[in-house]
């Protein structure tokens, strides 16, 4: 198979293992041409794609940008928060004004779940989803599992915890259908408060014990606790959160093996994950950012080639 099933990409639920195989292999490719000195190529050269961001980002805009730029394609940057939309207008409108233009992709950001798949329906153009509230973030799923593979090789059989903020994650819910169908097997553990119990139908096992997920485990992958997504208190106190689920370098050092620490960023360094965790040698942290610009390429190659 050469081509992905999809000319969108939306979720991880809505593509099949071997799109996600496909993805790795292009990946893989375009890793290695990063690393040489001529870092371009020109394959979407008569490609034009918009980055349109209603959220904050770093990583995720940064890197578009950067597997746009070396892939040879034009690209234009939208921030929600100085464009017409402070003025009231409508997302359908403020995008089609933008293909208006001759754009041929559009990667989007939006805090409201299910905005790229509502956008999708209805444009021409190839959709990326960027994150979408509470959803999905699919291209960091990806690049996820691109880095456990790199350290681990084949997934399957791999044991992957995800801990901490789950109920407020688009990356847990797109790590779980993407780990999933790689055949690992999934964790997630962190407060009862911060698990929706749906996850017991989606094939993980749920732990709320971090010392005994982190013995059960091969990758811990931390995630943030997105305190601008909660309006009430899911918990005491950031200081409670982490002593009773923060990560820290002597908990690693306790077990009698090396597991590998992920952490999609942007950490709360001393709430989720101590700093002696974030930056030991066990941690992939800056690996994932890197390989973030490879697979963004590999989707958005891929992406063109369905038109
Ligand atoms: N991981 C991630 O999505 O980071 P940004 O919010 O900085 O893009």
């Amino acid at each position: 198979m050469s081509s992905l099933s999809t000319r969108h990409l939306i979720g991880i639920k809505n593509i099949t293992e071997a799109d996600i195989q496909l993805i790795f292999e292009t990946a893989d490719n375009f890793k290695e041409l990063i690393n040489r000195p001529i870092k371009k190529v020109p394959s979407l050269r008569d490609i034009t794609v918009a980055n349109i961001f209603f959220e904050s980002s770093t990583r995720t805009r940064v890197s578009f940008e950067l597997a746009e730029k070396r892939l040879s394609a034009d690209t234009v940057n939208f921030a929600a928060s100085s464009s017409s939309v402070s003025k009231g207008e409508t997302l359908l409108d403020t995008v089609n004004n933008i293909l208006a233009m001759k754009v041929d992709m559009v990667v989007m950001r939006h805090p409201a779940p299910g905005a790229c798949v509502y956008l999708a329906d209805r444009i021409p153009a190839n959709v990326v989803n960027a994150g979408d509230g509470t959803h999905e973030h699919p291209t960091q799923a990806l690049l996820d599992a691109f880095s456990i593979r790199e350290q681990l090789g084949d997934l399957a059989g791999k044991k992957i915890a995800i801990i901490g903020d789950i109920l407020h994650s688009r990356v847990a819910l797109s790590n779980v259908f993407c780990l999933l169908k790689l055949g690992a097997k999934v964790r997630v553990c962190g407060p009862p408060t911060l698990i929706p119990k749906y996850y017991g139908d989606l094939g993980v096992e749920v732990s709320h014990d971090i010392m005994d997920t982190l013995r059960w485990c091969d990758v811990a992958n931390v995630l943030r606790i997105q305190l601008e997504r909660q309006d009430i208190k899911y918990f005491p106190s950031l200081r409670e959160y982490h002593q009773y689920y923060g990560v820290t370098k002597s908990m690693l050092e306790s077990l009698d093996k090396e597991i590998v620490v992920m952490h999609p960023g942007p950490i709360n360094r001393g709430v989720e994950i101590s700093s002696d965790a974030a930056d030991s040698k066990q941690s992939i942290i800056l690996q994932q950012v890197e390989n973030g610009v490879a697979v963004r390429m590999a989707v958005l190659y891929l992406l063109a080639s369905k038109g």
